[in-house]
């Protein structure tokens, strides 16, 4: 069964997993980070939503209104309640699933002290209306959510950079992995600085049960995502079986991972410095694949494809119909899995109906009505034409 998703991880990553542990290792994975981030300073945190809740207490923030999407991750709201302040949802723009930059107006008070903008998976936020409200909002703080996109370009600009900093998840459903993990780049020394001493204040270090539990993901990872693996992981995922594994969120409950302040271990340091080395051939891969796929849906009227954007990074390819259900029952069984992520409107989700939200509510449409088709790694060409193949006689019933 082709995933839908898999990390691009190869032998170098194996090694390095298995090589002796260094008191450096971390700091090692930051430098090569930032170098590839062509950012100052980047900071290691054990999960991208952990690196949220420091950006946002090492400014100072407390009850004060944070600007985010409506659909993206749900841990992005917790990590911004976690860090004793208010999420404030902004509905999705129509055309390329961001949050709808020309709503932000809308959802500033005098209370507003930051906007999280996202690149959804791994489209670029449009940095002209962006840059718009800076102009317009100077006070305000850009923090950009790179966890899918990483280091995708707007018009040959570098969205990380565009703001204060840029933060980063890193798990094995990323473009690239450190296990789990996050990570924050920025060119402000003095913030950096900040963000560094209160991590090295507040987490614990990594315990050696954590460090081996991170091991042992690690190796099964492999067998998992190889096609005879994720058919047996995939019945389990079905039943139910595996929900505590793979399920982001329930729907009553804000809340943070156990170990979400204890420190990056240096099994995952090491495997992210590994895979820091093969970004560009990864995202390289996933833009092919995406490509194979705009073409060869292109005339077909019931499927709404994602933009084609020169600096997209492809985390995901999302397409939008109201045939998703019936796409993903005969994909499964011609054995690929298509995936459905995001599955939620957050501020439709119990825990967060009592927070503001602003816009008309597109983004209550998007659950169950959007597919992701593979692009990883593990997809090659022909692959993609047969799913092409296969959706496309589907559709040509459907419509009928
Ligand atoms: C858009 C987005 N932002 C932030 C995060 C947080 O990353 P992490 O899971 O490492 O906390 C995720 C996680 O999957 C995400 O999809």
């Amino acid at each position: 069964m082709i995933p839908r998703l898999k990390a691009a991880l190869g032998f170098s990553e194996f090694k390095a997993a298995f090589t002796f542990s260094r008191s450096d290792d971390v700091n090692k994975f930051e430098n090569e980070f930032a170098r590839l981030a062509d950012q100052k300073y980047a900071v290691a945190f054990p999960y991208g939503r952990t690196s949220l809740v420091f950006i946002l207490n090492a400014l100072g923030l407390e009850n004060a209104e944070v600007i985010c999407p409506a659909y993206t991750c749900v841990v992005v709201a917790h990590a911004i309640v976690t860090s004793g302040n208010v999420p404030v949802f902004v509905d999705s723009d129509k055309v390329d699933l961001n949050m709808d930059l020309r709503l932000i107006e809308k959802a500033i008070t005098p209370n507003t002290k930051a906007i999280i903008a996202t690149s959804i998976f791994g489209y670029p936020v449009n940095l002209n209306l962006l840059n718009e409200i800076r102009q317009r909002y100077p006070d305000l703080i850009i923090i950009q959510d790179c966890a899918h996109s990483f280091f995708c370009n707007w018009n040959e600009r570098a969205v990380h950079k565009e703001g204060l900093c840029a933060f980063y998840g890193l798990n094995v459903s990323k473009i690239m992995t450190s296990i789990f993990g996050g990570m924050v780049t920025t060119d402000d020394k003095s913030f950096a600085n900040k963000l560094r001493e209160a991590r090295n204040e507040i987490l614990l270090p990594a315990s050696v049960a954590k460090s081996l539990k991170r091991l042992l993901y690690f190796i099964m990872v492999y067998p998992i995502f190889t096609r005879i693996g994720y058919k047996f992981i995939n019945r389990l995922e079905r039943g139910g079986l595996i929900d505590s594994f793979v399920k982001h969120h329930k729907p009553d409950i804000i809340d943070m991972p156990s170990d979400y302040l204890q420190g990056m271990t240096s099994v995952e340091a090491r495997v992210g410095e590994a895979q820091c080395k093969h970004y560009y051939s990864i995202v390289e891969h996933r833009h092919k694949i995406a490509m194979i796929y705009l073409e060869g849906f292109n005339d077909i009227q019931s499927l709404e494809l994602p933009l084609y954007n020169d600096g997209a990074t492809w985390s995901h390819f999302v397409i939008r119909t109201k045939y998703a259900k019936a796409l993903i029952d005969i994909a499964f069984k011609a054995g690929i899995q298509l995936g459905e992520i995001i599955e939620y409107h957050i501020p439709s989700l119990l825990a967060y109906r009592s927070y503001r939200s602003v816009g008309e509510e597109y983004a209550k449409t998007l659950p169950g009505n959007v597919i992701n088709l593979p692009v990883h790694a593990g997809v090659k060409e022909e692959d993609a034409f047969r799913i092409i193949k296969i959706i496309r006689e589907k559709i040509q019933c459907l419509v009928k």
